[in-house]
C-alpha cells in the first residue's frame, strides 16, 4: 500500500538545536546498525521506519558496515527511500559513517581520503541518494594525519555530497583538533556522535564541556546500553534478543552485578510511571548540549515504547540522585579504544 505519512506527524516530537549550528533534530532519532540487514524481514523494516516519521522522527542514522551483510541496511533503506520516503526526502535527515572494516584491503576502513570518500559514494549508491545529510567520521584513525580525514570530510561537504561533517566516537582533545582543522577549511565540525547511557558515563568527564564550548551538537547513541537498559534482561537472557545473536552484545557483559543496578534503576522507572528504557532515554536527554539520543528497535512496538519517553522528560533532584547511586560504569563501551586514542 502506498505510504502517505500521517498528517500529525509533527505535533509531539520536541526538535532540539544541533549546538549552535542551523540543524534541528528530534529529541529521539532512529539507528539502523541492527534490524535493518537482510536478516530483518523487509516488512518488518518499512513498518519500523513508517511509524517513526509518522511519530516525528525524522532522522534515520546509517553507516556503510551496518547489515549484516556490511552495506545491506543502506541498501534495503534505499529501497523504502524509493517506495515510501521519496515525497519526504526534504523533511529526512539521513546520515552515514565511514571508519570501520568495509572491504577488504588497505582501503577499506579508517581515516584515508581515499577510503572516506570512496565510501561516501558506494553508500549514495546504495541507498539511491544524491547527497546525505551528515557524514562522518567512524572512528578517530591514530596513523592518518587528521588533516587528511578532516580533508575529507570537507570535500564531501563541497561536492554537495554532504550537507554536514560530523565526528564519531572521538576524544574530547582530538574532537577540538578536529574542529579547528574543518574551522580552517570553512566546514564546520556540527555534531559528534558518542556512546553514552546509564551505565556508560564517558562524555561526562570532558567531551561535553568541549562540544558545549565550541557549539558542537551531539547525539548519543546505545543509550538503552543495547537492551540492557530495558527491562528483557532483568532475570534471564531470552531467546531472539541482541544478547543471543553472537554480534555486538555480549550476554557476559550482562552480570549479576549489572542486573542489580538494572533492578534499582527499574523500580525507579517505575515509581515515575515508566519503563526502564524510557527512564534511560529521558536521562540522556537531560543535559541540554545532548541534541539528540540515538535508539534502535528490532519492532513497532520497541519504537512506539521507546517514544513515550517523551511523554515525562522531567527528572527531580531527589531522582537525579538516586539514579547516580545505580548509574555507575559497567564495563559496557565497547568504542573506548577510538575515544582513548590521542
Ligand atoms: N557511531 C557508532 O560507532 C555507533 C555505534 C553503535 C550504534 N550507533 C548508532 O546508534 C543506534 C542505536 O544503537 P543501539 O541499537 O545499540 O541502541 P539501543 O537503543 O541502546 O539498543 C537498541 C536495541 O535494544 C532493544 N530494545 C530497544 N527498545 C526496546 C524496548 N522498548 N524493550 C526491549 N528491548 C528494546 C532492541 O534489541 P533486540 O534485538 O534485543 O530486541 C534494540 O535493537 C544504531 O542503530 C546506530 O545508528 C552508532
Amino acid at each position: 500500500m502506498t505510504y502517505v505519512a500521517a498528517e500529525d506527524r509533527y505535533e509531539r516530537m520536541p526538535y532540539r538545536r544541533t549546538g549552535r549550528s542551523g540543524l534541528l533534530l528530534p529529541a529521539i532519532s532512529l539507528g539502523l546498525w541492527h534490524n535493518f540487514g537482510d536478516t530483518q524481514p523487509l516488512e518488518t523494516q518499512r513498518a519500523v521506519l513508517r511509524r517513526a516519521f509518522d511519530l516525528g522522527v525524522t532522522h534515520f542514522d546509517l553507516a556503510n558496515n551496518y547489515g549484516p551483510p556490511f552495506g545491506s541496511a543502506e541498501t534495503n533503506f534505499g529501497r523504502h527511500m524509493r517506495e515510501d520516503f521519496a515525497p519526504y526526502r526534504d523533511e529526512l535527515i539521513i546520515s552515514t559513517k565511514a571508519g570501520y572494516d568495509m572491504w577488504p584491503g588497505p582501503y577499506g576502513e579508517w581515516g584515508s581520503r581515499k577510503y572516506l570518500l570512496a565510501s561516501l559514494d558506494q553508500s549514495l549508491q546504495r541507498m539511491g541518494l544524491d547527497y546525505v545529510d551528515i557524514f562522518y567520521s567512524h572512528r578517530f584513525d591514530p596513523e592518518t594525519p587528521l588533516e587528511e580525514t578532516m580533508g575529507a570530510l570537507d570535500t564531501a561537504v563541497r561536492q554537495g555530497k554532504a550537507l554536514y561533517a560530523g565526528v564519531s566516537s572521538y576524544s574530547p582533545g582530538k574532537t577540538a583538533s578536529a574542529y579547528a582543522i574543518l574551522r580552517e577549511l570553512g566546514t564546520p565540525l556540527v555534531i559528534h556522535q558518542p556512546s553514552y547511557s546509564m551505565l556508560n558515563r564517558w562524555i561526562e568527564d570532558e567531551l561535553l564541556d568541549v562540544l558545549g564550548e565550541l557549539g558542537v551538537g551531539c547525539i548519543v547513541f546505545s543509550p538503552l546500553a543495547q537492551g540492557m537498559l530495558t527491562d528483557k534482561y532483568l532475570e534471564g537472557i531470552p531467546e531472539g534478543s541482541r544478547a543471543t545473536r553472537d554480534t555486538s552484545l555480549s550476554p557476559d557483559l550482562i552480570t549479576d552485578e549489572t542486573r542489580e543496578k538494572l533492578r534499582a534503576l527499574n523500580e525507579i522507572a517505575a515509581a515515575r510511571g515508566q519503563s526502564l528504557a524510557q527512564l534511560a532515554l529521558a536521562w540522556t536527554l537531560r543535559d541540554p548540549r545532548v541534541t539528540s539520543t540515538l535508539v534502535g528497535a528490532s519492532s513497532v512496538e520497541q519504537l512506539e515504547s521507546n517514544l513515550a519517553a517523551l511523554d515525562r522528560l522531567d527528572l527531580s533532584e531527589d531522582e537525579l540522585a538516586e539514579i547516580d547511586r545505580h548509574a555507575t560504569e559497567s564495563g559496557i563501551n565497547i568504542w573506548a579504544a577510538s575515544s582513548e586514542e590521542g
